[in-house]
């Protein structure tokens, strides 16, 4: 499973690449309005500057809503950077915009996705990843992480390539369950990586077998 961070802040998208384990990265307008930056020409700036920061994809989500801007703005994204994948929201108009793309060759991250029908969807038009939100499903008491399954039986069904990647994660029994069920990708806080590596016994043992080390090298 790929391991994403769902951040556009560049400290902790630096220190998730430090550690060795990240893949790419996706952003939303929310995030970018988190850390302060605003306009066209600084957004598209911050999302190169996240391109040079890691190796791998980078979501850069358009703003516009209807067909025609929404391939407008996706086409100029997609020309930043070659990480750049052209986040595309589940509307109708997105759909056409999905496959749009799809005929031409860049990819797109599906994203607000709630439901098996929208990632069926999504896949039909060609996305190259589809981003279900389980954690705003649990939110609402729908269970996230049974969409996840869901997704993966119709994918698998029919060999369809879109990636899914879990999305809305908020914490390691997120990420856990989603590698359980099959994820391809998970995106989620730093907290949610780096929850994976901490437990109790780990600090324990390592306290005892240094002390250890101490007496008998003194
Ligand atoms: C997905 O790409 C979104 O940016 C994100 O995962 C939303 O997560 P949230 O529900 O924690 O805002």
């Amino acid at each position: 499973m790929k391991f994403f961070i769902d951040t556009a802040n560049l400290d902790q998208i630096k220190e998730a690449q430090d550690l060795g384990v990240l893949d790419g990265v996706t952003t939303n307008p929310s995030l970018m309005a988190k850390e302060g930056i605003t306009g066209k020409d600084n957004i598209f700036k911050h999302y190169n500057r996240i391109c040079e920061l890691v190796d791998g994809d980078v979501s850069a989500e358009v703003i516009a809503t209807d067909f025609e801007g929404m391939i407008k703005e996706g086409e100029e994204l997609a020309e930043l950077h070659e990480q750049i994948v052209v986040k595309i929201p589940m509307i109708k108009e997105g759909v056409k915009a999905l496959k749009y793309f799809s005929d031409r060759g860049i990819r797109t991250n599906c994203t607000l996705v709630f439901s098996a029908g929208q990632a069926l969807l999504a896949a039909k038009a060609g996305a190259t990843y589809v981003s279900p939100f389980i954690g705003r499903l649990d939110d609402i008491s729908t269970d996230g992480l049974n969409l996840i399954a869901e997704i993966r039986l119709i994918y698998d069904n029919y060999e369809f390539d879109t990636q899914i990647l879990a999305a809305s994660v908020r914490h390691t029994m997120h990420v856990l369950e989603c590698a359980k069920i099959g994820a391809d990708v998970m995106t989620g806080p730093l907290s949610s990586i780096e929850g994976l590596l901490k437990h109790p016994l780990t600090d324990i043992g390592l306290e005892k077998f240094l002390a250890d080390y101490k007496k008998g090298n003194q």
